[in-house]
């Protein structure tokens, strides 16, 4: 087989099994709309940074949606997985209590979202030995967001970067979450967790299974590019943080690039640069960016930033003022963490026992 067939051969496999779980993903959309009691979500995030608007419109938006309708919630902060691709844990207290301040100011209620660290719950870490035992090395081996992140760190592969896919099992298995949010990079883990979960059951309970197969949910949000047009990353500094003040946004909007045009059009893929700022506008403010395009016209570059600028102020206002307020009293969201990890240590603890005594590990 030439490499390119073996490369279309891999494309289709990930198509297909990308297929398959958009399917899934829609079903289950459709019936936690009928029963929302009845499921478990678990998502989270790595806290190697602030949030950005990338983040409330790709995933937060839904968390709170998904908490309001009755779903029972839970957010991980992913300590753990920072190290994954850096081996620093410079900031990392001040980035997860960011997140906390971000996450509520949005709209989650940590009395009925279970906010809580990889960090603080020993038992769901020790889920990860019997996981690993049920995944061979070519599995680990064969998952494209590892390798890619593996190539982007420019380190060599480290043992938790390989296995991290199986921790992120036990994120999502430990409370039984039956329903995934995430974007399509963090599918293979998500695969990955049913097969493990299947195994375990397979294994171990088949009689009386400890675990269910969840499914992951893949937002229909469209990706939001960053101001430049290119893809939001910290490291290029293209991005709109949620906690950031109404100046700091207003440098950054007026500093990014655009053409020579004077005229302004939606045109992503000739001119990424204006038409990321008109995304942008069109997010926050509910609009056709190309019906903000044809209103600025000629007005130019200067009138759309304007725009822009004022329109993402005018959206975060609310949410930088509750944000703010929250930060008022820091040792309330320590507390809001305190108690998230001390509930997932009690289910933590429940699942291992679980899990224990199904391989007889009970003396
Ligand atoms: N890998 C996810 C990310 O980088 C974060 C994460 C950690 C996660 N554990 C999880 C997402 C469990 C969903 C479920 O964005």
């Amino acid at each position: 087989m030439g490499s390119e067939q073996r490369v279309t051969a891999a494309g289709n496999e990930i198509s297909d099994s990308f297929r398959a779980a958009k399917k899934r993903s829609n079903a289950i959309e459709a019936k936690l709309d009928a029963n929302p009691g009845q499921f478990t979500m678990l998502t989270g995030d790595r806290p190697t940074g602030r949030l950005h608007l990338g983040h409330y419109f790709g995933s937060i938006k839904s968390r709170v949606e998904m908490q309001n309708r009755g779903v029972h919630t839970n957010i991980i902060i992913a300590d753990y997985q920072v190290i994954t691709d850096r081996d620093t844990t410079e900031h990392i207290r001040d980035n997860v209590l960011g997140m906390v301040l971000d996450y509520m100011a949005a709209g989650i209620d940590p009395s009925r979202t279970m906010i809580f660290t990889h960090s603080a719950v020993p038992s769901e870490n020790q889920l990860m030995l019997p996981f690993l035992s049920l995944v061979t090395e070519a599995e680990l081996h064969r998952n494209p967001t590892v390798k890619s992140e593996m190539e982007a760190s420019g380190h060599a592969l480290t043992g938790l970067l390989l296995t991290y896919p199986v921790h992120q099992a036990c994120d999502i298995l430990f409370c039984k979450a039956n329903v995934v949010p995430i974007g399509k990079d963090n599918l293979p883990h998500v695969e990955l967790t049913r097969t493990i979960a299947r195994r375990f059951n397979e294994r171990y309970a088949s009689k009386d299974p400890v675990f269910p197969e969840p499914a992951a949910i893949l937002s229909d949000a469209p990706e939001i590019p960053g101001l430049d047009g290119r893809k939001m990353s910290k490291s290029y500094g293209n991005s709109i943080m949620l906690g950031a003040t109404a100046e700091e946004t207003a440098k950054l909007i007026k500093k990014s690039p655009t053409d020579s045009e004077r005229r302004i059009t939606f045109d992503p893929v000739n001119r990424p640069q204006v038409s990321a700022l008109l995304t942008t506008a069109g997010l926050v403010t509910g609009r056709d960016p190309a019906e903000i395009a044809e209103e600025i016209g000629d007005a130019g570059s200067g009138a759309l930033k304007q725009y822009v600028t004022k329109s993402v102020n005018d959206f975060l206002a609310p949410h930088r003022e509750r944000r703010a307020e929250l930060a008022r009293d820091m040792d309330s969201v320590r507390d809001v963490l305190a108690d998230g990890n001390k509930r997932a240590r009690a289910i933590a603890e429940r699942t291992l026992d679980e899990v224990r005594s199904a391989m007889g590990m009970q003396y």
